[in-house]
């Protein structure tokens, strides 16, 4: 039994496990250009929120090892391009832009070309090895508040492949697990694109979790019948107000752990805050593909023409939030006040 991860740093090589193929084929792609990583972004190769901004922190200081600038200011106006295409990849999730700035300020001082690349390559590393630090640390305060529950749902993979390690909502189970504590996850399948049947039920089946699928419209019924005692969940988003962008549905689970009268807990690193925004009013709600609804598999399900709305996101109020489980503690009152204090400048 072993957790596994999606993102490999080897031999100055950016490797991703192809998330798109899981659980039929375990496939590792290197990514070789900057082309490559927006493309694995986009197709959901790489997936999930700090995931992405991993990769996408590899890919730009990949890129950058590449310009043949010989002096740093016309470096720096090439690394600028980059960046704004790469993060032209996937709206929703802050994490990469947050990753970007970072590489982009680390830099800002630099006088010599052949330092800046090297700079941005250690500050890649520097996130990677952050998020497996941080999403540990969520582990361990998610495990504090849910040590006496069994029965937990979630929706989606906010799991270790979303992450470098262990992952947000998923890494009490994992952590749980190594420990001997027996928990039974009900993990909702996560129309369009399957990403709680595909990579959640393999990923918690590889590291020994006891984990149940179910459909998403199975949630109320399975609340109700099962005795689920609390409902956890990662964050794409979460603005000044705690306002949480996540994978949709998730408002819906929101409201049904409300109704039920049981706990609603967002696990998220600080990476996925954005104090630039005040309410998740203002947070961009990516839509996809029609066929992502309209094909199952290679199959077509729909009529020809089928007119579709399929937005990869929903913003679930603060006001539905028991508590956010960060890598700085558990903000559970207050949200603007603890926000403020924990994750502004
Ligand atoms: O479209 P996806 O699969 O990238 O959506 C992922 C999610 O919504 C996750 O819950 C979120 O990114 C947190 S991953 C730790």
């Amino acid at each position: 039994m072993s957790i596994p991860t999606s993102i490999l740093w080897e031999k100055n090589k950016l490797i991703i496990l192809d998330q798109r193929k899981l659980p039929i084929e375990i496939e590792y792609l290197t990514l070789e250009t900057i082309e490559d990583v927006y493309d694995a972004i986009v197709k959901l190769k790489v997936r999930g929120a700090p995931a992405i901004s991993i990769a996408g922190a590899y890919g730009l200081a990949n890129a950058a090892q590449k310009y043949n600038a010989n002096t740093i200011n016309d470096f720096l106006q090439e690394l600028q391009k980059d960046y704004v295409y790469l993060i032209g990849s996937r709206p929703t999730a802050v994490n990469l832009k947050w990753a970007l700035n970072r590489l982009m300020s680390s830099v800002q001082n630099i006088e010599s070309v052949t330092k800046a690349k090297s700079v941005l390559i250690q500050e890649a590393i520097n996130i990677h090895e952050e998020d497996e630090e941080f999403c540990k640390s969520i582990g361990e305060y998610a495990l504090t508040l849910l040590n006496d529950k069994t029965k937990v749902m979630t929706i989606c993979n906010a799991g270790s492949i979303a992450t470098a390690k262990y992952g947000t909502a998923l890494a009490l189970f994992h952590l749980g697990s190594e420990r001997g504590k027996h928990f039974e996850v009900y993990a909702c399948e996560t129309r369009p694109v399957f990403q709680g049947a595909r990579l959640t039920v393999w990923e918690l089946q590889q590291s020994g979790v006891d984990v149940t699928l179910i459909t998403d419209s199975m949630a109320a019924h399975t609340i109700h019948s099962k005795g689920i005692e609390a409902i956890i969940v990662g964050a794409d988003r979460i603005a000044a107000n705690g306002d949480t962008a996540n994978k949709i549905g998730t408002m819906n689970l929101a409201i049904l752990a409300k109704a039920f009268d049981i706990p609603f807990y967002v696990a998220a690193p600080s990476s996925t805050f954005d104090l630039t925004i005040n309410s998740g009013e203002e947070i961009i709600i990516e839509e996809r593909n029609a066929d992502e609804i309209t094909i199952i598999g290679e199959q077509r399900i729909t009529p020809p023409n089928t007119k579709v709305f399929n937005p990869a996101f929903d913003v679930t109020p603060a006001k539905y939030i028991t508590a956010i489980i960060t890598e700085k503690g558990i903000i559970d009152q207050n949200y603007v006040d603890t926000i403020q204090r924990l994750f502004g400048n």
